[in-house]
């Protein structure tokens, strides 16, 4: 990992898994963190364990679906720190379900966190980026499921595959516009995070909480299906020593799971002969 000493790193869904990992390694190589989440509990623990051991931490508690929040945490990042070198535009949730039956309040939600949630920290920090006209990235959390479709969760699939292209087409008008701004997107197959257990921080107001579809034997069993596979995902550590290499390799699609590049390559040749999605076995 290279030196950070006086680069500034901003992070959102900062509290815990991948974006708590970036945030620890980041502040052991010397950079001053603005650090995000809507777990005000686990983002201040963070916060004096990192300032603990010398690093400059500031933070913000808010939910990535507010656009004007995700503005005052930029305004505070640089107005605390005068730049930003990263931006980790990380925070993200799942839910699972049959398209069919799945509520439509969950893919409000997906689609407000993980697709317009990205979009907010594009509109907050791109612009202050360009402007201090330094080399930087603009660093998107997406998924494999941005890239592979998945049988179980639609919404995450739909959410994370919008999230990818918005970041190719980012990426294609920073170059277009002549910045030093340069945009990566992170595509991680299983990591083993609290991913799982993210209805822990969702706003009440977003769902019927006692939606008959819950108990449904389709949605536990799709539930499981992700709860079952978290413990066997690669260990977060792992996970973010290859996110942070590529980055400084200049890497656009940071894929932390090779064994899932041939899937990549079969899904274009599928999509050139025509021939319908593989289901894969559960
Ligand atoms: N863990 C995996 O297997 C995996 C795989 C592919 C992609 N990802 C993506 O990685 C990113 C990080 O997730 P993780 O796996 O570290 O999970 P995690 O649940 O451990 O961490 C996500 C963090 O985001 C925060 N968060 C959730 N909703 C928020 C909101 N509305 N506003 C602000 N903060 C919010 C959570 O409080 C949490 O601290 C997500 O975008 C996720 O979709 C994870």
């Amino acid at each position: 990992m290279q030196d950070y000493t006086n680069k500034v790193v901003a992070i959102t869904g900062a509290a815990n898994g991948l974006g708590k990992e970036l945030a620890r390694r980041f502040a052991g190589a010397g950079a001053k963190l603005a650090l995000a989440d809507i777990d005000a509990a686990n983002l201040t623990a963070l916060q004096q364990e990192l300032a603990s051991k010398g690093a400059d931490v500031v933070v913000a508690v808010f939910d990535v679906r507010s656009p004007t929040a995700m503005e005052d945490f930029a305004r505070q990042a640089f107005a605390t720190y005068g730049a930003v070198d990263l931006f980790f535009n990380n925070a993200g949730v799942i839910a699972v379900g049959t398209i069919w039956e799945q509520p439509l309040a969950d893919w409000d939600w997906l689609l407000d966190v993980n697709v317009k949630g990205v979009l907010h920290g594009i509109k907050a920090f791109v612009p202050k980026m360009i402007a201090q006209d330094t080399a930087c990235r603009i660093i998107n959390t997406a998924s494999i499921a941005g890239l592979l479709t998945v049988e179980n969760s639609p919404a995450y699939v739909a959410s994370k595959f919008a999230s990818l292209s918005m970041t190719e087409v980012l990426d294609l008008q920073l170059q277009a516009a002549g910045t030093k701004v340069t945009a990566h997107v992170i595509c991680p197959a299983v990591v083993q995070t609290d991913l799982d257990n993210c209805l822990r921080h969702r706003d009440p107001a977003t769902y019927d909480a006692d939606d008959p579809y819950y108990q449904t034997e389709d949605y536990l069993r799709r539930f499981e299906v992700v709860t079952k596979s978290m413990p066997a995902g690669l260990p977060v550590d792992a996970a973010v020593e290859t996110i942070i290499t590529e980055m400084e390799n200049g890497t656009f699609y940071i894929l932390t799971h090779p064994a899932y590049n041939p899937a990549i390559t079969g899904r274009t040749a599928a999509i050139v002969a025509g021939t319908r999605p593989t289901l894969v076995a559960r």
